[in-house]
């Protein structure tokens, strides 16, 4: 069937994510995927230039995660992993985490995905301070440009005000601060940009009162509001002054964990650790649903003390999609993909800068590893976006479709993160067709 025939058939079936009948006129059906390359149902090739949704690390195609598969699922494709069951896979994956991840962080609860893995964050964290007896600490902050998911906790924590108003009311009690953002956050004279931004949170803990909040959520580097890399000062001072309220850190490195920013995990760029870490996408590589918190050996010691969490997802610890995550961890050790990331995302950005960097419509073009973004505006000198309604970003990331190369933007800013095995050519070709897409649209 042509592309065009199985759309017709699309439209007429499926509701997707951010669904929108009228755009997925124009949708590509996807057929078959090899390293970093997608083929459509007419069999037209594309890069894939966010690896799915940022989440395909290892490349598509690979035959050991679709062995690990079918090996676990003729032997125990399922069992309940409630209070009372569990099952190898689970418990060899949670160990194989306590050795990887930050030093404190050892114990672990198993998701389908990144929205489950920020609801489970945030029922953790309630759960802990009602159980060192400060039950009014329940309140969640977190960041504009922030994306955590879109369960109706995740979604309330969610910055990108897009999100909301469909569904208003949100859930009480989450409030959200000014993102790190180098290129636009504006800090006083006397002090860093980093320092600035974080004390935003110092600021917003005592106007809520610390007595009243529980976590601080945020994504190490953001991802879906446009590739946030924080200052270097940032995070040190955000760790600070959660240990000083009693607040505690949630990193969501849904995106960052498991080598994309060429450490295995962000925060390690900086030094810190959180309280609670929540992972998906990487660690199965998009081949399997699958998700996660960890929680440090404080919370644990907690919950050992606690009762029954009253929480629980009929697929946590799915025996299958653990048997793939540790399949897909061990090709991530194996051929080095935190360094691969690191070092093809230092040349790809430095490319980006070289064939770009002068264009009087690109305004910052920023990343860490193989996670990057080029930012468009109508005026270099006073960074003044584009009006909405000229539709900049999307005009340019058509221009990039048709011409082989498959991602998202927000707004006017084109967003880049391939699969870590994307050959040098594959690169190239990226960094061409990105330039040669900018220049259509703005000349
Ligand atoms: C940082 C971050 N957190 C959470 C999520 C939500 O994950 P999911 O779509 O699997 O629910 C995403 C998804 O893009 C994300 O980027």
């Amino acid at each position: 069937m042509t592309n065009a025939e199985l759309i017709a058939r699309d439209i007429a079936h499926v509701i997707h994510p951010l669904h929108n009948t009228r755009a997925q006129q124009s949708a590509r059906v996807w057929v078959k995927g090899e390293g970093a390359l997608l083929t459509d149902a007419d069999g037209n090739e594309f890069i894939d230039g966010l690896a799915g949704l940022w989440n395909v690390l290892v490349g598509h195609g690979r035959r050991e995660l679709a062995e690990a598969a079918r090996a676990q699922c003729e032997t125990l494709a399922y069992a309940s992993a409630y209070t009372g069951s569990s099952n190898e896979p689970a418990i060899e994956l949670a160990e194989r985490l306590a050795a990887m991840t930050y030093r404190s962080i050892n114990r672990f609860f198993f998701t389908c995905g990144g929205g489950e893995a920020t609801d489970s964050s945030i029922k953790m964290s309630r759960a802990y301070w009602k159980l060192r007896g400060k039950p009014d600490k329940t309140k969640v902050i977190s960041r504009i440009e922030g994306y955590h998911g879109v369960t109706l906790a995740a979604m309330s924590a969610t910055g990108l005000s897009a999100y909301w108003p469909q569904f208003e009311p949100r859930v009480p009690g989450f409030l959200h601060i000014p993102s790190p953002y180098p290129y636009r956050y504006e800090a006083p004279a006397d002090v860093s940009q980093g320092l600035a931004a974080a004390n935003e949170l110092e600021q917003a803990i005592l106007r809520e009162g610390a007595d009243t909040v529980a976590m601080f959520l945020a994504e190490p580097v953001q991802g879906a509001g446009g590739v946030i890399v924080p200052q270097d000062d940032y995070f040190s001072r955000i760790r600070a002054i959660c240990d000083q309220y009693d607040v505690l850190l949630v990193a969501d490195e849904v995106i960052t964990a498991f080598g994309r920013t060429g450490t295995l995990f962000a925060l390690d760029h900086w030094g810190i650790e959180p309280d609670i870490v929540q992972f998906a996408k990487a660690i199965t590589s998009g081949y399997v649903p699958f998700g996660g918190i960890g929680i440090s050996d404080t919370l644990a010691s907690a919950l050992d003390d606690g009762g029954v969490w009253m929480h629980a997802y009929t697929y946590s610890a799915h025996p299958v999609g653990c048997a793939v995550a540790l399949r897909n961890l061990q090709i991530i050790k194996d051929e080095d993909l935190p360094g691969q990331c690191r070092d093809k995302g230092d040349w790809l950005i430095g490319a980006l800068r070289a064939a770009l960097g002068d264009h009087p419509h690109v305004g910052d073009i920023r990343g860490m590893g193989l996670m990057c973004a080029v930012e468009l505006v109508a005026d270099r000198s006073t960074k003044e976006s584009f009006p909405p309604g000229d539709k900049v970003g999307p005009r340019v990331q058509q221009e990039a479709t048709d011409r082989g190369l498959f991602s998202r933007v927000k707004a006017d800013t084109y967003l880049l993160a391939p699969p870590a095995v994307i050959t040098d050519d594959q690169l190239n070709r990226t960094v061409e067709i990105v330039a040669d897409s900018v220049r259509a649209v703005l000349g």
